[in-house]
C-alpha cells in the first residue's frame, strides 16, 4: 500500500520522515509534532492528523508501506512520538469509558458480565439499517469503512498470543485459527472478506480506500493496536476480542440480509455468513476461556479486561453513531477530496 496523503502538521511530519531512509536521517524530533498536535487537539478520537498518523505508525509492523524503509518500524523517533499519541489515547479513553465495577475475578462471573455488557441495547443500529434500509452505495460504503479492518481481520489481537499462559493462551489460538482458515488461505476471514469486496464490485486490495476512511474508523482500528502491541495492555486485547465476538453473530446475520435484499448471491454473503456460525461460538470461547481465565490467573487484569470491552463498544457506538447520522442525512460516510 502508498503512503495516504498528510491530513495536518503531525501526519505530514510521519509521512515525511517516513518517505526518507533511515541511514540518512540524522535525527529528527517527531515527538515534537506529535505533542503540538495534542496539545491542539479538542477530541483526539475524531483527530485526523492523529488518527491517520497513528495509523501510519502502526502499521509499519503489519504490511508496511510501498517504498518506506522497513528499519522505521523499531526507530526510536517513530516510538517516541507513537508514545505521545497512545498516551493522549490512553488518557481519553480511561475518561469517556464507563468499565462495570463489583465484578468478581473468576471465569464464570467475568464472562457473565461481558455477556451482560454486550447485551444488545434497544437504540438504533448499523446492522438493523443495513438489513431494512440501506442503498447498495451504502453497503458498498459499509465494506469500504469496514475494510481498514477486516482486511487484516484478527492480526492485532494475535499479538497478544506470546503475552499470555495456559488456558487463556490456548483459547485465543483457537479463535484465531478459524479466524485464519484453519489452514485454508481461502477460507482466511480476511479472505472472504476480500471476496465480499469484490462481490460487492469493489477493489479488495490492502489499503486502497484508506484515504477515504474518518478518524473515527481509523481510531477504532488503532485502539486494536495499541492494546495489541503492548503487553501492558494484555488484559484489554483480551476483553475487547470477547466484546468484539459477543457482538458478531446477530448483526453479521443482519448484514448478510442486507446484502441479500439487494440480489447479492452466497459467494458475496459468506463473509457474513460464516460470522454467525463461528462466533456464536468464539464469544463462548472468549467470555470464558480467554477472558474468564486470564482474570482468574491474573486478577490484577480484571479492570484491563472490562476495559478493552467497555472501549470496543464505545468505538463500534461513534462509528455506528458516524455512520447512521450520515445515511439518514443522505450524505457520505466516507471523507471526499
Ligand atoms: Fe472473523
Ligand atoms: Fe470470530
Amino acid at each position: 500500500m502508498k503512503l495516504p496523503s498528510p491530513r495536518g502538521p503531525l501526519s505530514l511530519a510521519v509521512i515525511e520522515l517516513l518517505s526518507s531512509q533511515v541511514r540518512e536521517n540524522v535525527g529528527c524530533d517527531l515527538a515534537a509534532p506529535a505533542r503540538s498536535a495534542i496539545e491542539r487537539s479538542t477530541d483526539v478520537l475524531a483527530d485526523e492528523d492523529v488518527q491517520l498518523a497513528l495509523y501510519i505508525m502502526y502499521e509499519l509492523f503489519y504490511r508496511g508501506f510501498e517504498g518506506v524503509d522497513d528499519d522505521w518500524e523499531w526507530h526510536p523517533d517513530v516510538l517516541l512520538a507513537r508514545g505521545v499519541v497512545e498516551r493522549a489515547m490512553e488518557e481519553d479513553l480511561a475518561s469517556r469509558v464507563a468499565v462495570p465495577s463489583d465484578v468478581s475475578p473468576e471465569r464464570s462471573a467475568v464472562a457473565a458480565a461481558l455477556f451482560t455488557l454486550t447485551a444488545p441495547g434497544p437504540g438504533p443500529s448499523v446492522a438493523r439499517y443495513v438489513a431494512r434500509r440501506a442503498t447498495l452505495e451504502q453497503l458498498r460504503e459499509l465494506l469500504v469503512q469496514r475494510s481498514v479492518y477486516q482486511l487484516k481481520e484478527a492480526d492485532p489481537h494475535t499479538w497478544a498470543i506470546p503475552r499470555l499462559v495456559g488456558r487463556s493462551k490456548a483459547a485465543l489460538v483457537e479463535i484465531q485459527a478459524d479466524e485464519y482458515g484453519g489452514g485454508d488461505a481461502g477460507r482466511m476471514h480476511c479472505e472472504l472478506f476480500a471476496r465480499t469486496m469484490r462481490g460487492a464490485g469493489l477493489d479488495a486490495d490492502y489499503g486502497t480506500y484508506v484515504e477515504q476512511i474518518p478518524a473515527v474508523t481509523l481510531a477504532a482500528v488503532n485502539v486494536m493496536s495499541l492494546f495489541g502491541m503492548h503487553r501492558r495492555w494484555r488484559g484489554a486485547t483480551a476483553g475487547h476480542l470477547a466484546a468484539f465476538e459477543m457482538t458478531s453473530s446477530l448483526p453479521n446475520r443482519l448484514y448478510g440480509d442486507g446484502f441479500r435484499r439487494h440480489g447479492f448471491d452466497q459467494d458475496t454473503t459468506w463473509y457474513f455468513d460464516e460470522h454467525v456460525e463461528a462466533d456464536a461460538v468464539h464469544e463462548q470461547i472468549a467470555g470464558r476461556d480467554l477472558a474468564g481465565s486470564l482474570a482468574q490467573l491474573e486478577p490484577e487484569l480484571l479492570h484491563d479486561i472490562l476495559f478493552g470491552a467497555a472501549t470496543c463498544l464505545y468505538l463500534d457506538d461513534l462509528v455506528g453513531h458516524h455512520l447512521l447520522s450520515a445515511w439518514e442525512a443522505g450524505v457520505s460516510s466516507l471523507r471526499t477530496a
